[in-house]
């Protein structure tokens, strides 16, 4: 079975680390991968978001599967154009994933089909959303509607920062198209936490939970990053908790979409905020999270193929997710500068090292081969991953390991997991 991977994030090289272990031992493609992915795949010299390459290699080629890692191809219609070729995807299709690269989309579903999130407006003009801040109490939010690479949310704590992020997005346009429409959104208190479902266009299966840490220091503070680190499961999602977020969150989406003609295949990512309000909504995404994802599929067991091809068929089940009862512990190791600018080609050293450490993985999210050497290549540098039977052995492993590898400028969060610790 050949299957083509885009991406060259530590969640591709999580999902082919996995793939590769799956029964049929499938032969792996990855497009363009990293350094980690090249030792399980071939990596293919295509951008993840260049769709007439990928369908390309896909019309000659033939894969079995494609697995669609980022947004970005989700929402240029990467699954419909492989589909119309008569390939199998898994990822949703352009419509779907609107519900990720529309944020004003999002909410016209989520207000159609009850779904609980913060109350909102929608603005194009500035002079207009201005005014309205008026209606919002502070901290205020204010939102982007499309894809922004995870910058187009800011949390105002004055009127005048509103009033900023207002202008910047619908007079300075800092995130051109994306922010031609804005949303001023009431700001919610409570504690986040990622689910993650697989969805086959009617039914759904949960996978565990796990939590992200957005910001780039200890004690979550400095600014928003791409995910510094994330572990699984997250115990602010209670076992009582599962059956509500399926059935207010996730069934009553993928029903709003369906009627409207939209069939929801792939992963539906819900972005929670638990707190005294009971559960809301904060985003959705169309894809596996990352760095969630690298937490998370070490924790499931048994073939994953399986699972995705029935969310293809439309025939999900749940015996086919299994789940491991070990936690497990992800801490993105970043390079010098980020999430600000950051340096790039500094060689990784102590990458042996941390492999033999038990139960650990060490992802590749942004590296680079050159000259035989592995070399960061982007601002999170590596995923270390660690599975334990407990919180404890998981975060202590995944520190072990961490603390074996080196490159100049290299930095990570030391207080993973911490929420769960506090609890
Ligand atoms: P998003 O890009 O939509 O995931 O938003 C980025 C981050 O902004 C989220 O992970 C939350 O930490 C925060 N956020 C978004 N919306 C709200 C809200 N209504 N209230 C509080 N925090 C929010
Ligand atoms: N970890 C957040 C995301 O994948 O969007």
């Amino acid at each position: 079975m050949n299957i083509l991977v885009v991406g060259g994030g530590g969640r591709e090289h999580a999902i082919a680390w996995r793939l590769a272990q799956d029964s049929c031992r499938p032969t792996l493609f990855c497009a363009p991968g990293n350094a980690g992915t090249a030792a399980l795949a071939m990596n293919l010299p295509i951008s993840a978001e260049d769709v007439p390459g990928l369908l390309a290699w896909a019309r000659e080629h033939r894969p079995d599967l494609t697995v669609v890692g980022p947004e970005v191809p989700l929402c240029l219609g990467l699954a419909d154009a492989l589909a119309a070729e008569g390939l199998r995807v898994f990822g949703p299709c352009q419509a779907a994933a609107r519900l990720e690269g529309s944020k004003l989309f999002a909410k016209e579903i989520m207000t159609a089909a009850g779904v609980p999130t913060a109350r909102s407006q929608a603005f194009d003009n500035a002079a207009a959303a201005v005014a309205a801040l008026a209606g919002f109490s502070l901290p205020v939010v204010i939102k982007a509607d499309g894809l922004a690479a995870g910058k187009g949310v800011i949390i105002a704590q004055t009127r005048d920062e509103a009033v900023a992020a207002i202008r910047s997005m619908l007079v300075d346009a800092v995130f051109g198209a994306a922010g031609a429409q804005v949303l001023i959104e009431e700001f919610l208190e409570g504690e986040e936490a990622s689910i993650l479902a697989l969805v086959d266009g009617e039914r759904a299966v949960i996978l565990p939970s796990s939590q992200d840490h957005k910001r780039v220091f200890d004690h979550d503070q400095g600014p928003n990053t791409g995910g510094m680190g994330a572990y699984s499961p997250a115990p602010v999602v209670t076992p009582e908790l599962l059956p509500v977020i399926m059935n207010t969150v996730i069934l009553p989406v993928v029903r709003e979409l369906k009627k409207r003609g939209i069939v929801y295949k792939g992963v539906l990512y819900a972005g929670l905020m638990i707190g005294s309000r009971g559960i809301n909504v904060l985003e959705f995404n169309a894809r596996f999270g990352d760095p969630e994802t690298e937490a998370l599929l070490p924790r499931l067991t048994g073939d994953l193929i399986p699972a995705l091809e029935a969310c293809i068929d439309g025939t999900l089940r749940d015996a086919l997710v299994k789940v491991r009862p070990e936690v497990a512990v992800t801490v993105i190791m970043a390079a010098g500068g980020y999430p600000g600018p950051y340096t790039k080609g500094t060689p990784i050293y102590g990458l042996a090292d941390a492999a033999k450490v038990p139960d650990s993985m060490v992802f590749h999210a942004g590296t680079a081969l050159k000259d035989g050497q592995v070399v960061a290549s982007g601002g999170r540098v590596l995923a270390v991953t660690a599975l334990g039977k407990d919180l404890e052995t998981a975060v202590a492993r995944a520190y072990r390991a961490a603390e074996k590898i080196r490159f100049e400028g290299a930095h990570y969060r030391t207080d993973i997991a911490h929420r769960a610790f506090n609890r």
